[in-house]
Order: structure tokens, then sequence, then C-alpha cells
């Protein structure tokens, strides 16, 4: 790392802002790797395999050789050939145990129904038109070349892959219904062996039947197997110890697609198995399944795949974040350096192109890019799309900006925090639930991941390269809800202590500069916010709501330290910095977004992370930040500053709490408590009484989120805590005072 860099930087972050202690740290350096060398999230071959599925037969009749043709005019590396044998014995490429679907058997045999295979000669089915039917299911891709494609025989098959593709496309062949066909293992080997791929590198033989499978591992113990799983088949097993099971004889798995998340994912590559997952055919499922480190896909489509792999393309989706009435952050990530270019528009259609963005993603941030997009209107819902200049594949995304400035519209917020720890991980059901209430903004309150908890992304934690903390952040992106939700509800991302390691202080944790760089490098942050790594900042909702976006980890005194008038979780800048907010702010509603609770005990005993110091079960306990908490709330009663809520995550139980601080009888602010989304889930405790907590609602043990609603013309806030399917737990009214 080369120290005039350092020192640069170093003096840039002084004249902003007075730097968090340890700013001049966090200097990223050159040509770095972006793996982590040990996330179960890759692909452990080189080459990620594009499998076309019965040929390419998304355009032409599968199972022909026109369709293998084009799988390989499409940079196919396999083409795959489900097998079922004729009455003579004879091996043919067809996907169903009978002629209806895929030939004219019906009309050339009409009395012979139900046209099994296994009931026709090969001479039979060599009359047979296996194309035709494709140009009547398919007319927009009907061509004059498939009437009349015949139903190809193995050998057939697999010399015109041998030929056309020059011996460098492998063949991926299924042993179909191999109880319907005793000794289709032999007749197979027979042909590979007369054919001469048996030895070939690039041939994998897959089947649904382990029977099958274990037949041909004795037959030709150097081929490469693949055991294919329908959900059915894994329902009741554990994975890592069936995919153990399995290893004996096989060198891969084949699973329905919806199987593949990071458990499947980290069981299958522990035991160096192959991940093939069938059958993708969009461009989206193709990209996400590339994000979970798959080794390969089958696919109808083989050119959107090739087209993927061969160029950098949007890996983990887009987001939006921090907007105003009048700016907002875009984010995206490519799988490697590329230019990316947005275009925002309030036209869907983009006929009306607003603005066209060019940012390039560099290994410095791990191929992500956050950029700014100003000069647009307030109180409008804008789309915009994504796309590498090389690649073809864009993503498309939405967001709000707030109303103007002054006005009093209606605003729906959710709230939500805790994702990825303590052996949660992907899927998680949260964020569908959150997306289908199309809130205005989502407020991420922090463990939006948990760099120091084992996940497949870093088996061997605590995370300490930024490299670590980068598939953390995109483990999490996994997560098909929680792309869907950035995609199209801009994000507000706070962190707390899991970003880099459990309840720590930011200046005395020597892991903050990485996990910092890690976490701007993966939320749609403000320069605003990012600058000097404050990260602390106020948005508005016209004037409808004011939301104060607290730092509580950058400035922090350590949690050991005894609390005192010198004890400062904020840093003074920042306490002075919310006061004035505070102060200023005439919106209807002013949110404190904190990653911390109040007087909800954290941390341990002795070195309490939250305000309180929970002295309420360990008496006399020194630490906590009750001292810098009491300034807040005697500042709030004493101004007489009304409709204040805190908004929190953190404790892994919903809580919500009116507080009367100065114990006059009447409620001096609010605390909201979710979580958590994906992380173990607690019991609610005792309060520690020190600012005059009641508890109006507490409920623990169950993944949920928030929902915070302000219909300023009637005078009203809403609180809803609601559970990982949406459901309603807690709903309540705040009448807002004038
Ligand atoms: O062989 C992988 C996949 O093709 C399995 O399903 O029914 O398309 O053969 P199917
Ligand atoms: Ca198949």
């Amino acid at each position: 790392m080369k120290k005039s860099l350092i020192a640069g930087l170093a003096c840039l972050s002084l004249t902003v802002t007075s730097a968090v202690p340890w700013a001049v740290l966090a200097a990223p350096e050159k040509g770095i790797i972006t793996d982590n060398g040990q996330s179960s999230l890759r692909p452990i071959t080189s080459d990620v395999a594009v499998i076309a599925h019965r040929g390419a037969s998304a355009y032409g009749p599968e199972h022909t050789l026109t369709a293998y043709k084009q799988a390989m005019q499409m940079k196919a590396d396999y083409v795959e050939f489900d097998l079922q044998m004729t009455k003579d014995g004879h091996l043919i490429a067809l996907h169903d145990e009978t002629l209806e679907r895929t030939t004219n058997a019906m009309e050339l045999y009409p009395d012979r129904a139900p046209w099994r295979v296994k009931d026709f000669t090969l001479d039979e089915i060599k009359r047979l038109d296996a194309g035709s039917w494709f140009n009547a299911k398919f007319p927009n891709l009907a061509k004059k070349e498939y009437v009349g494609q015949p139903v190809p025989t193995l050998e057939e098959a697999i010399k015109f892959v041998k030929q056309k593709g020059n011996g460098k496309v492998g063949l991926y062949m299924e042993t179909k219904a191999p109880n319907v066909y005793p000794g289709m293992e032999e007749k197979l080997i027979d042909i590979l062996k007369k054919t001469n791929v048996l030895n070939d590198k690039h041939l994998i033989l897959e089947s649904f039947s382990e029977e099958s499978l274990r037949k041909l591992k004795t037959m030709a113990p150097n081929v490469k197997l693949i055991q294919l799983y329908t959900a059915a088949m894994l329902k009741g097993k554990v994975v890592y110890q069936e995919f153990k099971r399995i290893s004996d004889y096989a060198a891969g798995v084949g699973p329905s697609k919806e199987l593949v998340v990071p458990t499947f994912m980290d069981a299958a590559h522990q035991n160096q198995l192959l991940v093939h997952p069938w059958t993708v055919n969009s461009q989206d499922d193709l990209a996400a399944l590339l994000s979970l480190g798959v080794d390969g896909e089958f696919t109808n489509n083989p050119d959107l795949l090739a087209d993927l792999l061969n160029k950098p393309f949007i890996s983990h989706g887009v987001a939006s974040g921090d907007v105003t009435d009048s700016s907002a952050v875009l984010w995206a990530r490519a799988n490697g350096p590329a230019n990316i270019q947005f275009e925002v528009s309030s036209d869907p259609s983009f006929k009306h192109r607003a603005i066209v963005k060019t940012s390039h993603a560099d290994a410095l941030h791990d191929f992500t890019v956050n950029v700014p997009v100003n000069g647009l209107k307030p109180d409008t819902t804008y789309y915009y799309r994504a796309h590498t200049v090389s690649s073809k594949y864009t993503v498309n995304g939405s967001f709000k900006t707030a109303p103007e400035q002054n006005s009093l519209k209606p605003m729906t917020m959710v709230w939500g925090g805790d994702t990825g720890g303590q052996g949660e991980i992907p899927p998680y059901k949260t964020f569908q639930a959150m997306s289908a209430l199309n809130p205005d903004f989502f407020l991420f309150s922090g463990d939006t991941i948990y760099a120091d908890n084992k996940t497949p992304a870093v088996p061997n934690p605590p995370s300490e390269t930024v490299q670590d903390f980068w598939a953390k952040y995109k483990e999490n992106r996994t997560d098909p809800g929680l792309r869907s939700l950035l995609q199209k509800t801009a994000t507000f991302s706070i962190w707390d202590d899991h970003e880099v390691t459990n309840d720590f202080s930011g200046p005395s944790e020597s892991l903050t500069p990485t996990g910092l760089r890690a976490f701007k490098d993966y939320w749609p942050i403000s320069g605003e916010r990012s600058s000097a790594d404050k990260l602390y900042n106020k948005y508005s909702w016209g004037n409808t709501v004011d939301m104060m976006i607290l730092n509580n980890r950058g400035y922090r005194d350590s949690n050991t330290k005894a609390d005192g008038p010198d004890k400062t979780m904020l840093g003074e800048e920042q306490l002075k910095w919310l006061e004035q907010q505070l102060l200023e702010s005439d919106a209807k509603v002013k949110l404190v977004a904190t990653s911390v609770p109040i007087s909800v005990p954290t941390g341990k005993a002795n070195a309490r992370d939250g305000w309180a110091n929970g002295n309420q079960v360990n008496p006399n306990d020194p630490t906590g930040y009750e001292n810098e908490f009491k300034k807040i709330s005697d500042f709030i009663v004493e101004k007489g500053i009304k409709n204040v809520f805190f908004v929190t995550t953190d404790v892994h139980f919903a809580q919500v709490i009116k507080y009367d601080a100065n114990q006059d009888g009447k409620t001096d602010y609010h605390e909201l408590i979710s979580g958590p989304i994906g992380a173990v889930k607690i019991n609610p405790g005792t309060l520690d009484p020190t600012f005059g907590p009641e508890s109006m609602y507490a409920e623990g043990d169950f993944f949920n989120f928030g929902v915070f609603q302000v219909d300023p013309a009637n005078k009203q806030a809403t609180v809803e805590i609601r559970d990982e399917n949406g459901k309603i737990h807690f709903s309540h009214a705040f009448q807002l005072e004038e």
C-alpha cells in the first residue's frame, strides 16, 4: 500500500468535517483480488458450463439435430440428450416415455396409443416428424427446416455434436426411466465406447435414479456422474449428509432451480460436488443462480447464459437510496471491471430518456458503483435501468422522490434489520412481505450482514479481509426478496455492530475501516452521508417527516468505559447536530433512526452496548450511555419537541414503548422496535426504568418488520408490526400533537 496515497486521503477528510479518528486507515489499494478464497458461494470449477437443455430448445424442436446445431452456434459447452430405448433396444434422444408430445405419432400410428417408445421399433420411429409440432406450438419461431426433423438415435446425436462442435462441445446424457428400460446403462456404455467418447473429458452422465448412476459408476468409473434432484427427493433430508452420502459416485448434483439456496450450495461445494440447476431460462434467473456460485446451468436459452459468461454483467441486482425531493443514489454491481450505464426516466418505457449516467466498476470496490442522480422532480416515481456497456443484460428498478418541502403528503415506510446472523441465511421471507406493501422507502436499521458469524460466504469467521466483508454482502444479495425490494424501493441503510464485529466501538476497533469500506461499497449512500465517513444525516418527506439517521458506531467510546458526562456514543458533533435538527424541524413527525435501543439492555453486563446500563438486571452496572441519552431526552422535554419517534431493531424482538422521561404523566417520545428479519429470535425482557418507559406491546420469537405511516391530514401516525408473511401482529395509531 503506497504511503503517499494514504496521506492524500487523510488531508482531504480533515477539510470536510472533523474526521472520525480512524479515517486515514480506510485507503483502498490497487489491483486487489475480490474473492475471499473461502466462500462456498462461488464455482468450484474454472469454467461455468452452458448446458443446452434438450438442445437450444427455446428456439427449435427439442432433441433434433437442428436444435443441437443452434445450441453449438450459441456457444453451448454441453448439449444435453434425454435417452429412451426402442422396442428393439436402440437408444434414442427423446424426453418423454411416449412419442405423443414431440412427434406426429398420433397421426402416423393412430391405433398405437399411448405411443410408448418401448412399443415402437427404431424403423417405425424413424418415420416420425419430430419438428412440425414445434412450428404449430410456436408459430412465431416456426421454420420450414423443422418440418420432418427425425428423432435422432444416440449414435447420430453423438456424431453430429462431435463433428459440428469440432470436438469442443461436451455431451451430457440422462438415463430417463431406467426402470422402464432394463439394460439401458449397458447399451449406453457400449455406444459411448463405439463412438469413442467414453474417455472424453467433457462427457457427463446424469439421472434421477441413484441405482442407474451407481450401475454406470461400476461400468465407467472415470465418467462424471450428476445426481438429479426434484424437491420431493430432498424432502426431509439433511442436504449436507445426503451429499456426503452420494459423493462416492457423484461428481455433482442437478437440482430443480428453486432448490438452490446458500445452504444447498454450501452442502454441495463442501462435498466438492458441482451444482447444475435446471431449467433456467430467464437472464434474471440465470444471473441470480450465478450469484449463488453454481458451476453450470441447464437452459433452453444457451445464448442468454453465454452472453452473461462472456462479458461482465449486472450480477447482484440494483438499488437506489438516500432519496431527497430532487436526488437519489443508484447502486449496481458487475461481476468484473466494466462501465455500468444507468438510464433514469419518469417514463417506464424510457421513451423520454431523462438522464444517462455511466460509472466504471473497478476491483477496488468489488465492482460496485454508487451513482448520484440530481435534478429530479419531487414526489415522482422514477424508473431506471442498468446494464454494463458490454452486455445486453439489463436490470430495471424504480424509486420515489420525496415530496416537495413544506408539502404534507402521507408517508409509508418499512423498517427492519438483523439479517444473516446466528445461522440464519437467505432465503428470508420478510423482504417479500415488505415489498408487497409498496412502501415509499425502506429503512434498513443495521446488522445488514453478520460479518462475524459463520455462513457459507465466510465459513471461517470472523471476516477480516475486505473480501470477506464483500462476500457477506453478496451472500445476502442472493436473497430474491431482498433484491426485488431494493430494485423497487429507495433504501436508507445504516450500520450497526455486525457490519464490523459484535458490539464494536469504531475508534478502538481495528476492523472498522475495512468493515466501513465494504458497507459503503454495498449500499447506495449519498456523498453527503459518506464523506468523512460521518454516515449520519437528515432526510425529509416534505414537511410530514424529518428523519435523522444516526451513526451509533463511528464515534463511540468503548462499551466498557464507565458512563459519565464525558462518555459518548454519538460524539460531540453528532450530538449537537441531532439537537439542532430536532429543534429546527417543523415537520409533523421527527423520526430518529438509531441502530441501538434506549431502554432494552443489550451487550453484556459491564459492557452495555445500547443506551441503557440495565441496572434493573445488573445493579450498579457502571457502563451504558445513559448520560448522553439523558442530554437528548432532556433536550426533547425542555424544548417541548413534539411527535418524536425513535426507530430501531437490534434486540431481535418487537416492542413499542412510550416514554414519560420527566414523570409528568405525559408521553414525551416513543420508541418503535422491530426485528429480526433473519437472525436468532429472542423474547422480550424487562426494560431499564431510567427514562420512564412503558411497554405498549412486546412480542418475541418470530421474524418480523415494522411499518410506520404518517397521515398529516388526519394528524395521525400509525405503527404496525408484521410477521414474515405480512400478517399484522400489532397496530396502533398515535394522535399527533400540534
Ligand atoms: O436433466 C436435467 C433436467 O433436464 C431434468 O429435467 O425433465 O428436463 O429432463 P427434465
Ligand atoms: Ca434431462
